[in-house]
């Protein structure tokens, strides 16, 4: 339930819908849920197993697999610089979304009505302005730490048990009602009739960058978290699983999101702030219990995201603590600190700094650009081959199997995935993507 949480998040409701929106709709969604399924799920596995079978944090972990070749670890960092950038990244979304609790609980929303025009500009002006994002991510970082240090990690499991099927139920009760507003159907064909005219090799190599984002992989965190799994659970099943639930969470918000678009006279390419300018406009065609929804979405949607950030705090504590001789504590504070400045900047990149650019793109756009197609690609390109070429094969299969406990028919299918299809289609995608 913790990776769960670590996987669904703003990734599923608010990313997946703008790129899915910015590259081309359906065929996008074709391409995205082939990543997925045959590249994504298998590198969870393997992040899963390199992780409970070294018992150790990224960089340290692949070095143990193979100890003759320490340079492997750089794949670890490599992932951990990954997770430094997207949690700072993940605050500047997560102050937004914090914000929009509090838009939402005083009536500011419900105020704008359905005037498209009006609620997209009310998002520009809240996210290009430079306090209010600032002040919303610093509350959401308190948030966090005040978890993290209280020590209810455990309780993170039974949040997510309880809250995020919740916010499941919102996000249906939103496509039903997406979906029966006026125009509604070109938004449903929009996401799933596919037309590879539109699809870029460039929106190809974004299709990876989202699948590995939404799942958590290429970046270390799951490989930490499967070093906690205990002996006896099925990797396999346990992937799977959370595999499943998180496209399936992405492909609701995406039937929640662009029927509204069609509908409400908005434009599917519009960008990060997609599900902000959208989401409002639909909450205020339902009468007064749109402010209800509103809120508790927001703030559902801001739990999600309270565990994907710690995940990504978790992953950057542990290899600091292992590296160094200090304290959990005194890293997960000090990793937040770094990232919530980083953050701030990023913030105000989207607007008062918009002029400061770096490689013709604004901070934020860079950052992103990192986050998605370079940093995690290249790691999980790393990771992939290292599970499927160099770590030793009685040891792959001793963790599948719980040391012969479990049959795993599937095994033949999931290493021929990883040695040859998954490192291959990584290396295409990721040079055509590059050049192009
Ligand atoms: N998967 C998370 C989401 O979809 C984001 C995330 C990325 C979390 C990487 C941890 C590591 O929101």
């Amino acid at each position: 339930m913790a990776a769960v949480g670590s996987a669904v998040g703003l990734g599923n409701i608010w990313r997946f819908p703008y790129i899915c929106g910015k590259y081309g709709g359906g065929a996008f969604l074709i391409v995205y849920l082939c990543f997925v399924f045959l590249l994504g799920s298998v590198l969870m596995m393997s992040e899963f197993v390199i992780g409970r079978r070294a018992q150790h944090t990224p960089v340290k972990a692949f070095q143990t697999l193979a100890p003759k070749h320490k340079a492997w670890g750089l794949v670890g960092l490599l992932g951990i610089i990954a997770s430094f950038f997207i949690l700072s990244q993940y605050l500047v979304i997560s102050g937004w979304t914090t914000g929009y609790v509090w838009h939402a609980v005083s009536g500011t929303l419900a105020s704008l009505g359905t005037d498209s025009g009006v609620i997209s500009e009310f998002f520009n002006q809240f996210s290009t302005s430079t306090w209010d994002p600032i002040v919303s991510i610093l509350i959401f970082a308190v948030l966090v730490l005040a978890v993290i240090l209280g020590g209810v990690q455990k309780g993170i499991e039974n949040v997510s048990k309880v809250l995020m099927p919740i916010l499941v139920g919102l996000v249906l009760v939103l496509c039903v009602r997406s979906i029966t507003l006026p125009g509604a159907v070109r938004g449903v064909e929009y996401l799933f009739l596919p037309d590879f005219a539109k699809l870029s090799s460039e929106g190809v190599l974004a299709a990876l960058g989202q699948a590995l984002f939404s799942l958590s992989v290429g970046m270390g965190v799951m490989l930490v978290y499967g070093s906690y799994i205990p002996v006896n659970d099925n990797i396999f099943k346990t992937a799977m699983w959370i595999t499943a639930c998180d496209t399936l969470i992405a492909v609701l918000a995406g039937l929640a999101i662009f029927p509204a678009v069609f509908s409400c006279g908005f434009e599917p390419t519009g960008g990060p702030g997609l599900v902000f300018k959208v989401l409002p406009n639909v909450f205020n065609t339902m009468g007064g219990a749109g402010t209800v929804f509103a809120s508790l979405f927001f703030l559902l949607l801001m739990v999600a995201a309270v565990t994907s950030a710690i995940s990504l705090l978790e992953a950057l504590t542990a290899f600091f603590s292992e590296h160094t001789s200090t304290s959990r504590t005194v890293g997960a504070v000090l990793f937040f600190s770094v990232t919530a400045a980083l953050g701030s900047l990023f913030s105000l990149s989207v607007g008062p700094l918009s002029h400061v650019k770096l490689a013709g793109l604004t901070l934020f756009d860079f950052v992103d650009r990192l986050n998605s197609i370079y940093l995690p690609p290249i790691c999980a390109l790393g990771t992939i081959i290292f599970f499927g070429w160099v770590m030793p094969e009685e040891d792959v299969r001793d963790e599948f199997s719980n040391h012969g406990t479990l049959s795993i028919p599937f095994y033949p299918i999931l290493r021929f995935l990883a040695r040859y299809v998954a490192p291959l289609a990584l290396l295409i995608v990721l040079i055509s993507g590059i050049i192009s």
